[in-house]
C-alpha cells in the first residue's frame, strides 16, 4: 500500500505482503520483530503493514509503548476503542498524542451489558497496578475488536516495556489470556528495539509469553530505499544527487533511514555540499540531536570504561585481560567481575546495549551511539 501522501515514504511492499501472509495463512498468530533503534520498524507498521492488512479487509489497532504520558493499559484501551474509527492509523496514533486527557466511554454495547453500565475513564488517571474491572474491559475491546467473523491484528509496538514495570504483570497475564483465546481471528505483532527486553517477555522460561510469538527476522533497507530518497529529492529540491555516492553513504550509516534523511536535510539545504561532508555533518549533530553527550555524563567513569570497552570488541567483556585493560584505562584497580557485571547491568536498562544471546556478546541498541563512544579518547 503505498502512502500517497507522505512522497518522502520508502514503501516495504513485498516485506509487508510476507507478513501479512503468514497471519493471513493462519500459520502464525503472534510474532515478534527486533530491530536496532530508528531502522524504520514504527513507520514499516504504521504505513506498509497496517495499511495493507486494513486494505484486505482487517481490523488494524496500533499501539506503541514507549514513553507515552499514559500507561500501557490506558494505551491499549484507546488503541482498540477507536480501531473501528475512520481515518488511518498514523492519525489515530496523532490524536491519541494530542488528547491531554483523554476520555473513554466503557462498557456501551457490551455483550449482556446495558447502557446505564457505560462508565466515562480519564485515561490519564489510569495508573499503577490495573484493577480486575479495568482488565474485563480490556478482554471487552479485545472481543468486540477481534469480531468472530472478521480478522483483526494488534501492533504493539516497543513491547518491552510491558517487562519494564512490575505494575504490568498482571496486565501482561490478562492480555496473553485475552489473546489465546482468540487464535483464530486475532493476530499480534510484537515490535521492540530492546534485545534483552523483548527477550525477558518472550524467551525465558519465566516470560509471561514464552513460546507465545514467534521470531520475523527484520532486513535492513535494501538500495532501493535510496534510489526512491533520490528521486523524491530530485522532484522536490529539483537536484540530481550522485547514486553512487548516496549508496556508499546509506552503507556508511548502517543502512540507517533516520540519519540517511537527516543528511538529506543538509544536501537540501545546501545541495553543492558534497555527499561525504554531509556525511560528516550528521554524524558531528546525531550526537548532539540524540543527546549523547548527556547520555556519556550520567554514567560512572566504571560504566563508560566499559561501555568503551564493548563499543570495540563486544565479546568476552569479562576476560581477564579486559578486566585489566578497563582498570588500566581508569587509572585504577582491575575491577572485579561483579563491578563489571553490575556496570552492563546499567548500561542494558537503560537501553544502551543488548545481550545478543551468542556466545555472551553484546550490541549496542544504537550502534551510532556505539561508534561515537569508540571515536572518544579514553
Ligand atoms: N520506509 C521508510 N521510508 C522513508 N523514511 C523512513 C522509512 N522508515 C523509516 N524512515 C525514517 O526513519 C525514521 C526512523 O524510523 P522509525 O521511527 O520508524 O524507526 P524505529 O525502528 O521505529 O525506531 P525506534 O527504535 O527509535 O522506535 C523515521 O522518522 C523516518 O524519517
Ligand atoms: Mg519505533
Amino acid at each position: 500500500m503505498p502512502q500517497a501522501d507522505d512522497p518522502w515514504h520508502y514503501s516495504r511492499e513485498s516485506l509487508a505482503q510476507r507478513y501479512f501472509d503468514q497471519f493471513d495463512s493462519g500459520l502464525s498468530h503472534a510474532n515478534v520483530i527486533f530491530g536496532l533503534r530508528r531502522t524504520g520498524k514504527t513507520e514499516f507498521l504504521l504505513k506498509d503493514l497496517g495499511p495493507l492488512a486494513q486494505a484486505n479487509g482487517w481490523r488494524v489497532a496500533y499501539v506503541s509503548l514507549w514513553q507515552s504520558r499514559l500507561s500501557p493499559l490506558a494505551v491499549l484501551l484507546h488503541a482498540l476503542s477507536s480501531a473501528s474509527r475512520r481515518g488511518s492509523l498514523v492519525e489515530r496514533a496523532e490524536a491519541l498524542a494530542r488528547a491531554t486527557r483523554p476520555k473513554l466511554k466503557l462498557g456501551a454495547g457490551a455483550p449482556g451489558g446495558d447502557a446505564k453500565a457505560e462508565i466515562e475513564v480519564d485515561l490519564s488517571e489510569l495508573r499503577g497496578p490495573p484493577t480486575h474491572d479495568a482488565l474485563l474491559h480490556l478482554d471487552d475491546l479485545i472481543d468486540r475488536f477481534a469480531r468472530p467473523n472478521g480478522r483483526a491484528l494488534l501492533l504493539i509496538d516497543e513491547a518491552q516495556e510491558l517487562a519494564a514495570n512490575e505494575d504490568n504483570q498482571p496486565l501482561v497475564a490478562a492480555l496473553r489470556t485475552s489473546l489465546d483465546q482468540r487464535k483464530g481471528r486475532l493476530a499480534v505483532l510484537f515490535t521492540g528495539s530492546s534485545q534483552d527486553g523483548l527477550r525477558r517477555m518472550f524467551s525465558r522460561r519465566d516470560a509471561p509469553f514464552f513460546h507465545f510469538g514467534s521470531p520475523l527476522d527484520w532486513p535492513p533497507l535494501e538500495d532501493g530505499f535510496v534510489d526512491h530518497m533520490l528521486a523524491t529529492f530530485a522532484k522536490i529540491v529539483r537536484v540530481k544527487l550522485n547514486r553512487r555516492d548516496c549508496l556508499k553513504a546509506h552503507c556508511a550509516l548502517d543502512r540507517n533511514p533516520y540519519f540517511f534523511r537527516k543528511m538529506l536535510e543538509l544536501l537540501a539545504f545546501d545541495p553543492h555540499r558534497d555527499v561525504a561532508a554531509a556525511l560528516a555533518m550528521v554524524r558531528e549533530r546525531a550526537a548532539e540531536d540524540l543527546r549523547y553527550p548527556d547520555v556519556w555524563r550520567s554514567l560512572s567513569p566504571l560504566q563508560r570504561a566499559v561501555a568503551q570497552q564493548l563499543s570495540q570488541a563486544t565479546e568476552q567483556p569479562f576476560g581477564r585481560e579486559t578486566l585489566a585493560s578497563i582498570g588500566r584505562s581508569l587509572g585504577a584497580r582491575t575491577p572485579t567481575r561483579a563491578q563489571t557485571l553490575a556496570a552492563i547491568r546499567h548500561l542494558t536498562r537503560a537501553g544502551i546495549v543488548s545481550r545478543t544471546g551468542e556466545r555472551g556478546g553484546y550490541v549496542f541498541n544504537d550502534p551510532e551511539f556505539g561508534r561515537w563512544i569508540t571515536a572518544r579518547a579514553p
